[in-house]
Formats: C-alpha cells, structure tokens, sequence
C-alpha cells in the first residue's frame, strides 16, 4: 500500500468533514496537531503512520457537540481508515488513541497507554497552550456566550467529566486557563511535549498577569 498517497487522501476528508468552524476545532487545528505530533513522535521514536493518523483523526466528532457522546469519533475515524484499507491492527491503535485522547476535568485522570497515543495527546495539549492556546480559549469562550472574566465567578476544579461538560456555559474563559490549561504542563506524557509546554506555560503565565495589570488600569 502506498501510505502516503492514503495519508493525502485521508487528509483531504478530514478538511472536508472539518472545514472551518469557529470553535478552534477547525482544519488548522488538525495541521497544528499533526505538525507537533511530528515534531514530538520523532524525537520519541514512535511509529509515525500510527501518530500520523491518529492526529489527523482526533477531532473528527468532538465528544462536546455530540451531548457528551464521546463514541461517535472514535467510530468515525474507524470507519475512514477501513474505507481507506488501513491495516486492521492499526486500525485498533488509532481508535484506542482517539477513545482516550480528550481532557475530561482536573480531577479526572486520563490514561494512555501507547507512546504514539502520548505523543499525540501531548500534541493536541500544546495546542491548547501558548499564544494559539490563549485565541483558542476566547473563540470558544465567545462561542459559548462566556465573559472573558468575572472577578466573582471563581474557577471550579471539575472532578467528573459531567461536571465539566456542564460548566461550559456557566463559567468565564479566564477560568478556563485554571480549569484546564494552566494545569497541562504537568500532564505530558513525553520529555519532548514537557520541553514545548514550558515555553508555552510561561507565555500563558505572562499573558494573565498583564490580563490582570490591565483590568485594574495598572499599566
Ligand atoms: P482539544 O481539541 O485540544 O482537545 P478541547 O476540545 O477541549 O480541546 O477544546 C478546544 C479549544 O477550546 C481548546 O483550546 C480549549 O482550551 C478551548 N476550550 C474548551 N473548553 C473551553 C471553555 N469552557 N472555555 C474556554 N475555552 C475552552
Ligand atoms: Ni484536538
């Protein structure tokens, strides 16, 4: 089987399925994710038609705009890569990744067996750090009628995934950086994903504290 040409033409119908959306889970996420899981997959070593597929795939039908339904992705993508005559055995190890991949709430552990899966986990985490990690927050903050912040609306430290599929709508987007991507630099899985996550942290350590100078007309 020619993998690249596979890869090309499944790359293409994510585009299509995915298109562009305001939610920050639009085409370039997938791009971002998949140019990170290169980056991070090779100096780790890992099996990169595996991490390849897994990145594209990862977002095909978020769990969140299905009522919580976090099967309908994994089996989609399973469905793509059979139609494109992916070997079986691989076929299961880009649905496990994706079965396992997203973040459920601070208190809810999740767990990854495979360096590809952590490679990839690690991939789709970074993306949610730094400079993008920060427009991504707001878009879909605005998305989902937040306030940018309220001083009086505390950050809840979610221990289920029902509770912070539930918070969607009741908190601001600056919570957000403390209900979930302040507390992703201690997630990685990968020596190569904790080094990108430090700069990435600092910048959204930076970002908050001018945030916070700001609102109070400090600077
Ligand atoms: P990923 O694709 O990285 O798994 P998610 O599906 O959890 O990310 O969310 C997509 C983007 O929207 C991420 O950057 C995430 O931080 C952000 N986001 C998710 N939930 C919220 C929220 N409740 N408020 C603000 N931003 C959010
Ligand atoms: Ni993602």
């Amino acid at each position: 089987m020619d993998t690249q040409k596979i890869i090309a033409e499944i790359t293409q119908e994510v585009k299509d399925i995915m298109g562009s959306e305001g939610t920050g889970h639009d085409w370039w996420h997938i791009y971002r994710v998949l140019a990170t899981a290169k980056n991070i997959g090779q100096q780790e070593k890992a099996d990169m038609l595996v991490v390849e597929l897994a990145a594209l795939l990862h977002d095909i039908a978020d769990w969140k705009f299905h009522e919580g339904d976090d099967t309908v992705g994994p089996k989609l993508a399973r469905e793509i890569l059979t139609k494109h005559q992916i070997a079986s055995e691989v076929v299961e190890q880009v649905g496990e990744i994706i079965e396992k991949l997203s973040f459920k709430g601070a208190g809810v552990a999740s767990q990854m067996p495979t360096i590809e899966g952590k490679v990839v986990q690690d991939a789709d985490r970074l993306d949610a750090m730094g400079a993008i990690g920060v427009a991504r927050a707001f878009a879909y903050g605005g998305h989902a009628g937040r306030p940018l912040y309220d001083p009086d609306n505390k950050p809840v430290m979610h221990q289920t995934k029902e509770d912070y599929y539930k918070a969607k709508s009741q908190g601001t987007s600056i919570n957000h950086f403390y209900e979930k991507l302040l507390l992703l630099k201690d997630r990685m899985n990968t020596e190569a994903g904790k080094k990108l996550a430090q700069g990435r942290h600092k910048f959204l350590q930076t970002y908050l504290d001018q945030f916070f100078q700001e609102w109070e007309g400090k600077i």
